[in-house]
């Protein structure tokens, strides 16, 4: 075919483009947008805004683009126009009006790896059903019966195998230890046994898939985690037979006291929908709270003066669990952890394991001026208020004090404190707010409890945070650890 000719056949395509490039943007003109560009066609300035940067830090996109437009700009990513905001306040008017003018829309590869019904996707009344089935297992009963023994047990577990001077990754060792508790109090597996590590060995080539570009291929690590998806799935589903035999023989046990237990006896959930709540549940659970530990084991030795005061906290509790008789960790001792609970809302601030969320606009919204279009996508940036200079006083200083609210170290007061909390969204907010936020602070707290009072740590090797947007350590944040002479394991 000539080249005259190729034009001649392409031109309806190509004036068809045109056109839509025309109507799409008279569409735009009639309403006030905000500043921004929207990059190349379809790729938009997707490119840019996933180039990996230090988690600490907002990246060079985000800094350029707040800087020439303000907090509040317009994009095209992931293939769709899009208003991305650093903005505080509109952060909050979005997440609390989930359901009226925005809805929670995350890319369709999500969908297709976690599964339909994964909390994540789901909206309206199926996503509150699936909601309180979660926050019933959750609930803050079963954290104080039965999830704080399972968590101190877990961690103890993972500590112990820590050897005098030897070297390892913190990463997966946190990774070891959130897994295992998740696996335990959702199927009731026992770490260590084979069934338990098969589990563990697909999950990680699933997780791999979660966060890697969707390209279905062979060979990609996305076609990889949906071959493990559906391995994982028919292990739950063995599982769930397994449950389904023993109670028709009359044999139900204790067993039945986790997650799949629960929801088979008290939901009317399908099949289907109880594999995707049981594996997002696993996933919802597992990589971000090990990440979370992660990031207070690499922030803390920079600050010693924070390791010093939780240990003071920390050999407290214990010598007084030691003059009662009392081994196991109780209610009121995580009570008395005031100062960890500074250090861990620290961590989640500086490190910003979840940095945005997806949504999307369901009705045209105006909002200080500005219109945000129905069937816009929209992206609060968590990470960009939480690191916002003018919200929070130096905020790429790891200061745990700064959340005290009688502290003696100048910054704050209670006002300081309120608004510190007002800005301050780690686990999201509104009808979405994460399920699991207390059970992911008990974690932390329970993990910092027996790290501090057993073990002196320092890093290895040079290694750092970085954002992919989800936070990794590229070299898996490598310590080296010394026991304390008064260790207490
Ligand atoms: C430090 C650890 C954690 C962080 C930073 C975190 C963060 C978040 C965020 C930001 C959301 C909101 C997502 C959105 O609105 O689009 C969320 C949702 C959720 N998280 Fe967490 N999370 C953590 C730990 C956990 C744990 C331990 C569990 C327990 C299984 C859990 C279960 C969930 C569930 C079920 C949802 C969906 C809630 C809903 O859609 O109603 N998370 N999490």
């Amino acid at each position: 075919m000539s080249d005259s000719e190729l034009l001649f056949c392409l031109s309806p395509s190509i004036l068809t483009l045109f056109l839509l490039l025309i109507l799409m943007k008279r569409k735009q003109n009639r309403f006030n947008l905000p500043p921004g560009k929207m990059g190349l066609p379809f790729l938009g300035e997707t490119i840019g805004y996933l180039k990996p940067y230090s988690a600490t830090s907002i990246g060079e996109f985000m800094e350029q683009h707040i800087s020439r437009y303000g907090k509040i700009y317009k994009s095209n990513l992931f293939g769709e126009p899009t208003i991305v905001s650093a903005d505080a306040g509109l952060n909050r008017f979005i997440l609390q009006n989930e359901g009226r003018l925005f809805e929670c829309s995350y890319p369709r590869s999500i969908g297709g790896i976690l599964g339909k019904w994964s909390m994540l996707v789901l909206v309206g009344d199926m996503h509150r059903d699936m909601r309180i089935i979660s926050l019933n297992f959750l609930s803050h009963a079963r954290l104080r019966t039965h999830l704080l023994r399972e968590v101190e047990k877990q961690t103890l577990l993972v500590l112990s195998t820590w050897k005098e001077n030897s070297i390892f990754s913190a990463q997966d060792e946190a990774k070891k230890f959130t897994f295992n508790l998740m696996a335990k109090h959702i199927m009731s597996m026992d770490p260590g046994k084979p069934e338990t590590e098969q589990l563990k060995k697909e999950y990680v080539t699933f997780m791999k898939g979660v966060v890697s570009a969707p390209l279905n291929l062979p060979g990609t690590p996305y076609r990889k985690a949906l071959r493990s998806r559906s391995t994982i799935l028919k292990f739950i589903e063995q599982k769930m037979e397994d449950r389904r035999q023993r109670r028709k023989e009359g044999n139900e046990n204790l067993n039945d006291d986790d997650l799949l237990g629960w929801v088979l006896k008290h939901s009317n959930l399908s099949r289907e929908q109880i594999l995707d709540l049981i594996l997002s549940l696993l996933f919802a659970g597992h990589e971000t709270s090990s990440v979370a530990i992660s990031l207070a084991i690499y922030f803390l030795p920079g600050c010693p003066s924070a390791i010093e005061q939780l240990r003071e906290e920390h050999i407290e509790i214990a010598r007084a669990k030691k003059q009662a008789g009392e081994t196991e960790l109780n209610w009121d001792d995580y009570k008395k952890m005031e100062f960890t609970q500074c250090v861990i809302s620290e961590t989640l601030r500086l490190g910003n394991v979840v940095r945005f969320l997806h949504r999307k606009a369901i009705k045209n919204v105006r909002y200080k001026g500005y219109d945000i279009p129905c069937g816009w996508k929209v992206l609060p940036v968590i990470a960009a208020v939480h690191l916002d200079p003018s919200l929070f006083d130096h905020p790429e200083h790891f200061n745990p004090w700064r959340w005290q609210n009688d502290n003696n170290r100048g910054t704050s007061s209670s006002s300081y404190t309120s608004m510190t909390d007002k800005n301050f969204m780690p686990f999201g907010g509104g009808p979405r707010l994460c399920a699991g936020s207390e059970l992911a602070k008990l974690e932390m707290a329970v993990f910092i409890h027996h790290l501090v009072l057993n073990f002196h740590w320092e890093l290895a090797d040079v290694d750092q945070a970085y954002a992919f947007p989800f936070v990794d350590f590229p070299k898996g944040l490598p310590i080296r650890v010394q026991h304390h002479h008064t260790a207490c394991i």
